[in-house]
């Protein structure tokens, strides 16, 4: 591990174009349960159950009240060590890129400012009627939300099970891929798409692919370096 960490450490300080993709691994560490991990369930729901539309067109009461939950608990969140090395990590490259999963807006709280928040974000509604997008913080938000322009029924502004990436956000990150010289990609289970792609795109573009997770994943195979262990210690260290 200490020979692949320093080879990380290089590569990242060599790298002229630097991309980072990020998922609910690296906010574990700040306390935001993981999607797929053990404390990942909602009064038994999986998030495929519920961030869908067809589940919200059946029950957006049902749906609210999950991101309810979520946005009490995150609202207590900060950013770790890791999220703060990312923003390093941006000082540091001229040419670098954040595609985020996450919705929880810590990377934008740590700093972070070139980004693309692939799965939306929490603390933004969108109206279903309208569609005009507006920032939110309300905690607990009333259930069920409306529109102040249309009176239309707003539903969180992310990126459903079934619904695509927004087209400009694909092709930021498609260019940030293709050119980066290394890529780390920190607390993902890679089975997601399009974002389980992403380490492949960068890898067979040429760039040296790191992976920061304290389990195996799908990506374990391709990379280059797999760091086992957890965002907010080794992360850290990469600077
Ligand atoms: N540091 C780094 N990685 C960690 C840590 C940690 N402290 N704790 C857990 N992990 C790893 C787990 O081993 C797992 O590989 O983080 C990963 C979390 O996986 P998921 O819960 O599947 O989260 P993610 O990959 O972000 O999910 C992708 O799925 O539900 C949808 O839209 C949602 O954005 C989400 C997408």
């Amino acid at each position: 591990m200490a020979s692949d960490l320093g080879l990380v450490r290089e590569k990242v300080a060599a790298a002229r174009s630097l991309a980072v993709l990020t998922g609910a691994g690296i906010s574990a560490d700040s306390g935001v349960p993981t999607f797929r991990g053990a404390d990942g369930l909602w009064r038994n729901f999986r998030a495929e159950d519920l961030a869908t539309p067809e589940a919200f067109d059946r029950d957006p009461r049902l749906v609210w009240e999950w991101y309810n939950w979520r946005r009490e608990l995150i609202a207590t969140k900060r950013p770790n060590p890791a999220h703060t090395a990312v923003v390093e990590f941006e000082r540091r490259c001229a040419q670098f890129w954040l595609i985020t999963q996450n919705v929880d807006g810590l990377h934008r709280s740590a700093g972070s400012t070139k980004l693309s928040e692939i799965h939306g974000n929490i603390w933004k509604v969108r109206c279903t009627v309208c569609g005009v997008i507006e920032d939110n913080h309300d905690v607990p938000i009333p259930i069920l939300p409306f529109c102040r322009h249309c009176k239309g029924l707003l539903r969180p502004h992310i990126v459903w099970f079934g619904e695509s990436l927004s087209g400009g956000d694909l092709a930021r990150c498609s260019a940030a891929l293709r050119s980066c010289d290394v890529l780390l990609v920190i607390g993902t289970s890679g089975i997601v798409y399009p974002a389980a792609g992403f380490a492949s795109v960068a890898k067979e573009s040429g760039a040296f692919v790191a992976e920061i997770n304290p389990d195996a994943t799908p990506h374990s195979g391709l990379v280059d370096v797999s760091l086992k262990g957890r965002a907010k210690e080794v992360v850290p260290l990469l600077l």
